[in-house]
């Protein structure tokens, strides 16, 4: 088997494997590959946004909803961390060219989706992720240390014998079924999700999971491996395929969920585990495929829907549904995986030398159910941290079983126990 050298081996080309190249110094050598086409990552089909801390009085909140909508399971270093990243992250972006919304004033325009205490979501009109990870992948496409190579599956990773560390992985070239090795100084999973192995989901369908599956065979450490995500509004169809998503950010903006005789029966701004369960309900009580959303309600009417989802009216022009007149067929679909590879918040792993970042992470940031609008922030800023800890060559142990926050989460855990415990016990006396 032919063998290729690189500094960095990055798995995965969506906003968090190429944020991650691009935080690496350029006096690395950089290989970037992915399964698909370059532009083939659930990065560019983020509808709604990426959420930002609008001031410092909003930390609590930001902090309280994405903890709330997590069932309070979150990591609250990873939050703390992500929160406070996130205007540094935002002006990193716009640095790079990318356009958000604005007002007539100029200043950023922001909007609202489920479970959250006030509008904090900055958005490209309906998407965000193709204006974001369009950005990233054209800068990383400039930079000479940096070698992009699409259209190529991992099919291992290579580990130093007694598996004491992570060497590089096995990669095949999909159109020809060349197998070969390639060596890093540090190897970084962002494969992206595993809507792909789900009949209805909104994810592309080459993203099968592919990092958990290989860390899952070495014994690295998987968290959640069952906290999956369904997003409440994908347009109905009766084929399978990749769903197509109706944003979040249309109920935000005034989009009622409808039963069969026109009557709302849920909140729609309740957090999506919640949301998705009344609609399966709803479903389940007519013996119907889908329920109805109905875009005229949103506040501005016509104007708002072609200025701001301009995607969403189209596709739906196109599958025959016109949302000026009449409510869209909608669906739960899989969405977003929670879970993942451990890791710290450098994105260690529980293997020396491998990383893990974005979907394909778990470091609880998100607790057992994703706040909207916080995946694209999550991936960039955990992604550029793992770049600065290899920069920084600190990644000589696997450390994200002693991570000190993650050992803190255990003594946060154990205590909340043994209050439960006595609370039981004094409830019974
Ligand atoms: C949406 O626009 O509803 C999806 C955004 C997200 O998953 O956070």
């Amino acid at each position: 088997m032919s063998m290729e050298r690189f500094d960095a081996l990055i798995i995965g080309a969506g906003v968090a494997g190429l944020n991650c190249a691009l935080h690496l110094p350029e006096a690395m050598r950089v290989l970037v590959v992915c399964k698909g086409g370059l532009k083939e990552s659930d990065s560019f089909l983020a509808q709604g946004g990426i959420c930002v801390l609008r001031d410092r009085g909003d930390f609590q909140g930001y902090f309280e909803d994405t903890m709330r909508a997590g069932h309070y399971e979150n990591n609250p270093f990873t939050v703390r961390c992500m929160i406070e990243n996130s205007r540094r992250t935002i002006e990193e972006l716009i640095a790079l060219g990318v356009r958000f919304a604005r007002d007539e004033r100029g200043e950023l325009r922001y909007t609202r989706e489920g479970a959250h205490s006030r509008p904090r979501i900055l958005f490209h009109a309906d998407c965000t992720g193709k204006e974001i990870t369009s950005h990233l992948l054209r800068e990383a496409q400039r930079r000479s240390n940096l070698t992009l190579r699409p259209h190529t599956t991992m099919v291992d990773l290579l580990l130093a014998e007694e598996d004491e560390a992570c060497l590089g992985a096995v990669l095949c070239e999909n159109a020809t079924g060349r197998v070969y090795a390639v060596r890093a100084g540090n190897t970084v999973l962002a494969t992206g999700g595993v809507g792909g192995l789900f009949p209805h989901s909104t994810n592309y369908r080459i993203l099968t999971g592919d990092g958990v599956g290989v860390c899952l065979e070495h014994e690295i450490a998987v968290d959640h491996a069952d906290y999956v995500q369904f997003h409440p509004t994908s347009l109905y169809t009766a084929g399978h395929g990749r769903s197509f998503l109706i944003s979040e950010s249309v109920r935000g903006e005034g989009a009622h969920l409808l039963d069969r005789e026109g009557h709302r029966f849920v909140d729609e701004l309740l957090p999506r585990d919640v949301v998705t369960a009344a609609i399966y309900e709803q479903m389940r009580r007519e013996g119907s495929d889908f329920v109805r959303l109905d875009l005229r309600t949103v506040e501005g009417g016509e104007r708002t829907l072609k200025e701001h989802f301009p995607g969403i009216v189209e596709h739906c022009r196109k599958e025959g549904y016109d949302v000026f007149s009449a409510p869209i067929p909608v669906v739960p679909a899989q969405h977003y995986f929670m879970g993942g590879v451990r890791s710290s918040l450098s994105g260690r792993t529980t293997m020396p030398h491998l990383y893990a970042v974005g979907e394909t992470c778990c470091n609880g940031v998100h607790g057992r159910n994703r706040l909207a609008s916080n995946s694209l922030l999550e991936a960039l800023i955990f992604a550029r941290r793992a770049a600065e800890d290899i920069a920084a060559g600190s990644a000589a142990r696997g450390e994200a079983a002693f991570d000190p926050a993650i050992y803190q989460i255990k003594q946060i855990e154990r205590a909340r126990r043994a209050r439960v415990r006595k609370e039981i016990r004094r409830e019974r006396k």
